[in-house]
């Protein structure tokens, strides 16, 4: 009993022989694979391999065809619509390749949305030091359109943070920056791990990116095929051209 509590605590994200299918597509073929807490881990795989599929079904966005999710020990099969909902604006931050900002309303709204959707006025504290932390503070009036892919997804992971969520699932974050900001948007997901104890998942075709990991999974035909511990970047490589 004691060592299920202990094993309970220290998964953050678990998924138990995961299937989706689309049609006759099966994008994920039985998926199972534990999140400890405050792990970084990079999903790797070829285009159409199931890492957005994988990502999804593990952050409760969609629903799996088969088999079990669990999200801070909360089996999200079994939950309504309303509830999974709610269970992921207060535990899960979200980053997506395209920023995913909305147009009309400036950086700071769209930083405080994922609060003031759950009903909550942000804490001008935790505002001003998610916002440093992110090098934002004179960009705070600005709307998307007048700011730089880098600080749009900058913004964005603002807002995927300001809610202390338990993991951060990001999916190729920086697949649309330039090599430096990419950089900065690894070493903020870096941080929230090693800072503040979150976890996160990065899904990434780029094997520079997947070096800021603890470890990287290999996804082939939605399945996970290998794991590589501490990786660096001629490892991956040569693990990759094998898929
Ligand atoms: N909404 C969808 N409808 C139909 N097929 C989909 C959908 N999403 C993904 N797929 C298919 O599932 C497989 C995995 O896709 P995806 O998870 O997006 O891969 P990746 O992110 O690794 O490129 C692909 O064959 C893709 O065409
Ligand atoms: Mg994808």
């Amino acid at each position: 009993m004691t060592t299920m509590t202990a094993e309970a605590t220290a998964e953050a994200v678990g998924l138990d022989a995961v299937t989706k299918t689309y049609g006759a597509v099966r994008a994920l073929d039985g998926v199972t694979w534990t999140f400890r807490r405050g792990g970084f881990t990079a999903v790797m795989g070829p285009s159409g391999s199931g890492k957005s599929t994988f990502l999804h079904c593990a952050s409760g966005l969609d629903r799996t065809s088969g088999g079990t999710v669990r999200i801070g020990g909360v089996d999200i099969g079994g939950l309504s619509e309303a509830k999974r909902t709610r269970l992921r604006r207060e535990r899960i931050g979200f980053v997506f390749q395209a920023f995913n900002l909305i147009p009309s309303m400036d950086v700071e709204q769209n930083i405080t949305l994922p609060l003031r959707l759950g009903g909550a006025e942000p804490d001008p504290a935790r505002l001003e030091e998610i916002v440093r932390r992110v090098g934002l503070a004179d960009r705070l009036r600005h709307r998307p359109s007048e700011l730089s892919g880098g600080q749009q997804q900058r913004a964005a992971l603002a807002r995927a943070l300001i809610t202390r969520p338990e993991v951060v699932f990001a999916d190729e974050p920086t697949g649309a920056l330039d090599p430096r900001t990419a950089r900065d948007v690894l070493r903020m997901l870096r941080e929230a791990v090693d800072l503040t104890g979150q976890t996160v998942v990065l899904v990434t075709h780029d094997p520079m990116a997947a070096v800021w990991a603890d470890s990287v999974l290999f996804l082939s035909r939605g399945r996970i095929v290998d794991e590589l511990a501490s990786p660096t970047a001629s490892a991956v490589l040569s693990r990759w051209e094998t898929l």
